[in-house]
C-alpha cells in the first residue's frame, strides 16, 4: 500500500498573505499543491513561478501546471523551488520530452489528465512517470463538483502499476476521499474542504480518519 499523502492547494488561500496562510496550515499538510493557471488551457488565472518562488515552507512543493506549452516554463518551476511538477496530457506537444525535461531538472514528474481523456494517451510515458494526476473536475477553479466517472482510471492505474503515486484532485472532501481510497489513489489534492473550513485542522483530521 502506497503512502496516504494529503496535498493541500493554496488556490483558496489569502496571496496577500500567502506565508502566513502556508504557515498555519503547515502542520497539517503533506505537501503543498501551488495551481498554476494561465488563462488559455484553463479559462482563469492564478500566480505562476515569479509568486511560487517567495513561498517559505518545509513542506514539498507540488506544482500543477495547468498551462499550454508547460516545456517554456519548466525550468522556472524548478528554480521556483518545486519538488514535483506536474504538466497536462493535453497540454504538451512532446510529453515524453517535457517529462525528461522536468527529471533532468531534478523533479519529480507527474501528468496529469482531464475528467474526459484516457489514460491510454499517456501509455508511452507510464513507465516512467512518479505521478499521475487524475482530475475529478474540469481544472480552473476551486470549490467544484466531484466527477465520479474517473475513478475507473485510478483502479486501472492501480492494478497495473502498484508503486506508481496516483493522485486525485478536484472536489475532494471526507465523503468523496473514501471512493478514491478504494480505488487507488494515495496523493489527495485538497482545496476548499480544508482552505474554507472554519477549522482547517478539525476537517484535515476528519479528512486522514476517512481516508484510514
Ligand atoms: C482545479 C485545481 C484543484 C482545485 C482543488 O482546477 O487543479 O487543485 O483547486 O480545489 P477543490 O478541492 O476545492 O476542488
Ligand atoms: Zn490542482
Amino acid at each position: 500500500m502506497k503512502k496516504t499523502l494529503i496535498s493541500i492547494s493554496l488556490l483558496g488561500l489569502d496571496y496577500g498573505q500567502l506565508n502566513a496562510e502556508i504557515k498555519k496550515l503547515e502542520p497539517f499538510a503533506d505537501w503543498f499543491h501551488v495551481d498554476v493557471m494561465d488563462g488559455n488551457f484553463v479559462p482563469n488565472l492564478s500566480i505562476g513561478a515569479l509568486v511560487a518562488k517567495w513561498i517559505k515552507t518545509k513542506k514539498p512543493l507540488d506544482c500543477h501546471l495547468m498551462i499550454t506549452n508547460p516545456h517554456k516554463y519548466l525550468e522556472d518551476y524548478a528554480k521556483a523551488g518545486a519538488r514535483s511538477i506536474t504538466i497536462h496530457a493535453e497540454a504538451s506537444k512532446h510529453l515524453s520530452n517535457d517529462i525528461d525535461k522536468i527529471k533532468a531538472l531534478g523533479c519529480k514528474a507527474g501528468v496529469a489528465l482531464n475528467p474526459e481523456t484516457p489514460v491510454s494517451k499517456i501509455s508511452p510515458v507510464l513507465s516512467k512517470l512518479d505521478m499521475v494526476l487524475i482530475m475529478t473536475v474540469h481544472p480552473g477553479f476551486g470549490g467544484q463538483k466531484f466527477m465520479p466517472e474517473p475513478l475507473e482510471k485510478i483502479r486501472w492505474l492501480r492494478e497495473h502499476y502498484p508503486n506508481l503515486d496516483i493522485g486525485i484532485d478536484g472536489g475532494i472532501d471526507d465523503k468523496t476521499a473514501p471512493l478514491a481510497v478504494e480505488a487507488g489513489a494515495n496523493v489527495f489534492g485538497i482545496g476548499s474542504y480544508v482552505t474554507a473550513a472554519k477549522d482547517p485542522k478539525k476537517a484535515v483530521e476528519k479528512l486522514r480518519k476517512a481516508i484510514q
